[in-house]
């Protein structure tokens, strides 16, 4: 049996820069990761998918789920090879803006690799990754990188390991698609240089304010977040989930505590960077 851990990603920093005329858009992005997630585990037996998990329900019976599509495209990929019997265990929110359905595919295809004797840096992975969604490279990387294109060119970056991050979720499914919709089309500039916090500190996210038009919760989660002793707060890809990073355990604790005492129905999540 093969377990690979499917860890929440989260957009530290996200810069939309244009529309394409593939309906896509260009971006600059600082991914980074934190160290909890979902968990994809691999049994051996014929292809199938049991999910289980907090999260797990608004998922059940889903024949598409990112883990059999990538299941499908690994097989083709890499011809006849070893499938087997997938559990998704869901700890992440759906639809929520930190990639747990892309960090699904991405462990499923770590699985195989591994069941398969393929190396996981294999390009052909990262082919099949590209494919399947644009946030699957950056998970199957798995590290701090600076992402372009649609997401898919990676740059990777030492990050702060272990700097205390809060995750805070309204419990507001937001599609993405309808998010980068409503971005305004106008280009705010690039990343700037630097390491990963003063980047993070000078960028932005440009899809907070179509999020906040489709969930106008995000801001009273970036408000809660902003009522704590923070170093950073922001949302993550197209929302609704916000973060926070803090200089101290303390400083997380105290921040979570008095969000889910205001907001018991929030989703929070004490974790770290990875
Ligand atoms: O690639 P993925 O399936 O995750 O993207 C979901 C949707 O988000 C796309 O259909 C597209 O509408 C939008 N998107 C975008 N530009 C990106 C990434 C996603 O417009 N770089």
């Amino acid at each position: 049996m093969i377990v690979e851990s499917a860890p929440a990603k989260i957009n530290l920093a996200l810069h939309v820069r244009a529309r394409r005329a593939d309906g896509y858009h260009e971006l600059e992005t600082l991914f980074a990761f934190v160290t909890d997630g979902d968990t994809v585990t691999l049994a051996p037996g014929p292809l199938s998918l049991t999910i289980t998990g907090p999260f797990g329900a608004g998922l059940s019976g889903e024949g598409d789920n990112l883990v059999l599509r990538a299941a499908r495209a690994f097989a083709e990929r890499f011809g006849t090879s070893v499938s087997g019997a997938f559990t998704l265990d869901k700890h992440l929110p759906v639809a929520s803006g930190i990639g747990g359905g892309s960090a699904d595919a991405a462990a499923a295809l770590r699985a195989l690799a591994r069941a398969n004797e393929v190396a996981v840096d294999d390009p052909r992975l990262f082919e099949i990754a590209a494919v399947l969604g644009s946030d699957v490279p950056a998970c199957l990387l798995g590290r701090t990188a600076l992402g372009s294109g649609r997401g898919e060119h990676l740059e990777p970056l030492d990050g702060p390991s272990g700097m205390p991050v809060l995750l805070v979720n309204p419990g507001v499914a937001v599609s993405t698609a309808a998010v980068f919709r409503g971005w305004d089309g106008i280009d705010r500039g690039p990343m700037p240089d630097g390491d990963v916090l003063s980047l993070a500190r000078a960028g932005r996210n440009d899809l907070e304010a179509p999020a906040r038009a489709v969930a106008p919760e995000i801001g009273s989660v970036l408000d809660s977040l902003n009522g704590g002793n923070h170093v950073l707060a922001r949302m993550s890809g197209s929302g609704a989930t916000c973060f926070a990073l803090y200089a101290t355990v303390a400083d997380r604790a105290a921040a979570a505590t008095a969000i889910m005492a205001a907001k018991p129905d929030w989703w929070c999540l004490e974790t770290a960077l990875a």
